[in-house]
């Protein structure tokens, strides 16, 4: 059934745990992430990032539309959150589409201008009734940015100002900037653990990791024993859907039928949902 990102985050912080957050880009990753979930028995959140709204022409409904029937008829607890907005424009249609939650990203302003962006973006969602998540430091490696070294000091969070701008914002949850990378194809990430305690001590709001594919299985698993409660995850799907299509391709060079190929990309992608869950330790589904 489909539920919402502050039901499932607040149980994952009652379990001591964190749930997991896929970015969807198409139809077989809603059907995957959906079917890995269900194949341990855990909640999910399946997220649509303003760049893929961006890959689908512009448009948020088909591929939303397509997530929350997916999440009305999965036999475990679905969330739909829209995620990296940057957009107004986009930002609005968050309630009609079926989302519950949104990440607003304004991370790359001056403070000044973060806090000013996410205070508006807060007001408005509440009054929506959504649960909106917001980012400060910066987790570098969007849109190909690649230059930005999470090492680099001045991208971490501060835990002061972490603090303050959870006070002053309202926000729901806080992405936090303590060590990993967007869009790593390798899982060599490594956080920084001080900063993680400073963090959790310093703020009461759920701290959300981005990023997280560049994190090896016990980093992961540090990371919600050190208090983080939801974990996004995409580029793991793309590596596990890409690398098995372009696999059947080279050992079916006669194949023509697009489930062919989609059906070995799909089936990977579950499997990396349902390890990455394990790992987690998967929130009870009820
Ligand atoms: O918000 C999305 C996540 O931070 C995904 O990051 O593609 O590096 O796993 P990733
Ligand atoms: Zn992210």
């Amino acid at each position: 059934p489909l539920t919402t990102t502050g039901e499932l985050v607040a149980r994952a912080a009652a379990h001591r745990s964190a749930v997991a957050s896929f970015n969807i880009i198409t139809l077989e990753h809603v059907e995957a992430v959906v079917a890995g979930a269900e194949s341990v028995n855990a909640p999910v959140v399946l997220q649509v990032s303003e760049n893929a709204v961006r890959f689908r022409h512009g448009r948020l409904l088909p591929l939303a539309r397509a997530a929350v029937a997916a999440a009305e008829q999965a036999g475990v607890p679905v969330a739909l959150h829209l995620d990296h907005v940057r957009s107004d424009a986009l930002l609005r249609q968050a309630p009609d589409a079926g989302f519950g939650s949104v990440m607003y990203d304004a991370a790359r302003l001056p403070y000044a201008d973060n806090l000013a962006a996410t205070r508006a973006a807060v007001d408005w969602a509440h009054a929506q009734g959504l649960w909106i998540e917001a980012e400060l430091g910066e987790i570098g490696g969007k849109d190909g940015q690649g230059a930005l070294d999470a090492h680099a000091p001045g991208a971490r969070t501060d835990p002061a100002q972490a603090r303050a701008f959870v006070a002053d914002s309202g926000v729901d949850a806080l992405a936090v900037a303590i060590g990993t990378t967007h869009a790593m194809t390798t899982r060599t990430a490594t956080l920084d653990h001080g900063l993680l305690k400073r963090l959790t001590a310093a703020l009461d709001v759920p701290l959300v990791l981005h990023g997280s594919s560049g994190l090896p299985d016990d980093e992961l698993a540090a990371a919600v024993t050190g208090g983080i409660t939801k974990v996004n995850v995409g580029t793991a799907l793309n590596l596990a859907m890409t690398g098995a299509i372009r696999q059947f391709l080279t050992d079916h060079p006669e194949a023509v039928d697009s489930r062919s190929y989609l059906t070995a990309g799909r089936d990977a992608m579950t499997r990396a949902v349902a390890e990455i869950i394990r790992t987690l330790g998967p929130v009870p589904a009820a």
